[in-house]
């Protein structure tokens, strides 16, 4: 194989984002050749969190790889879930001793392995140990198994999502935006080697607040008071990046914005 065709998909929101991804999933597999599908999951559990069920459909529905973020820990099964599943990570600089692991390898047909790493940002976000320095651990130790480098960075901060960008840039396949839940339009390729996107984008429910119950997410701002998130109406909307990886060297070839409708789904999760 000498193109590896990836699709990397935005956090998934809630029943609705699952539902839309395994309508999807099958013909954008098809129409676009794909060869690896890898997407972000931290919001797959009613919009917060992992569970065992819901990494599973993800998975069941055809998806190869799974990141997470800032919200991994957020139901009370995610470590196990987290110990157990080989296919998912988790952010590379939570403590030592963090259940789970930060990277992972996949191989492909038995002809190519990929490399999966998960960062997390710190501007205007919880305090984690720093991603610039572990980016470059993870993926000098990835580097000696694959040239195939693909990390997610879960981050809010623009800046700091490009400024991590031009660390990796040469040294990894592909930085990709997550967390916003938004898809910014300046896909790029950096170095000649490094794919990025400050944010990939959502999947999930299209008439709602990056996801969520517009009237919840009101009532947030307009009365300062805490409200339980709820997952948002509208059809389910996939958004992602798909990537040409050439596989010798583990330059990406092209990035691409991708966003497609399911049109079958209405209701909330
Ligand atoms: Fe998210
Ligand atoms: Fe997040």
């Amino acid at each position: 194989m000498q193109r590896l065709k990836t699709l990397f998909i935005g956090d998934i929101v809630g029943r609705v984002g699952r539902e839309t991804v395994g309508a999807l999933l099958p013909g954008l597999r098809e129409r676009h050749g794909i060869d690896l599908v890898v997407a972000n999951c931290e919001n797959a559990a009613g919009g917060l969190g992992i569970t065992e069920r819901t990494v599973r459909e993800i998975l069941n529905a055809g998806v190869d790889l799974l990141t997470t973020g800032d919200h991994t820990f957020d139901r009370k099964e995610a470590p196990e879930v987290l110990e157990r599943e080989s296919r998912i990570v988790r952010p590379a600089n939570y403590p030592p001793g963090t259940p789970g692991r930060g990277s992972t390898t996949l191989d492909i047909d038995g002809e190519v392995t990929v490399g999966l790493m998960s960062l997390q940002g710190r501007t205007f976000m919880g305090a984690l140990d720093c991603p610039f320095r572990a980016g470059l651990v993870v993926a000098d130790r990835l580097g000696e198994t694959t040239p195939i480098i693909i990390c997610d960075f879960h981050a809010e901060a623009t800046s700091e999502k490009i400024a991590l960008t031009y660390h990796l840039a040469g040294r990894v396949t592909a930085v990709l935006g997550t967390h916003t839940h938004v898809q910014t339009a300046d896909e790029r390729i950096v170095a000649g080697h490094t794919a990025a996107i400050t944010d990939a984008g959502m999947t999930g429910p299209s008439d709602s607040v990056i996801g969520m119950k517009k009237s919840v997410a009101l009532d947030r701002f307009l009365k300062a008071r805490p409200r339980r998130y709820e997952i948002g109406d509208g059809t389910g909307v996939l958004n992602g990046v798909l990537l040409e990886i050439d596989t010798r060297s583990g330059a990406a070839v092209s990035i691409e914005r991708l966003k497609a409708e399911h049109m079958g789904s209405g209701e909330s999760a």
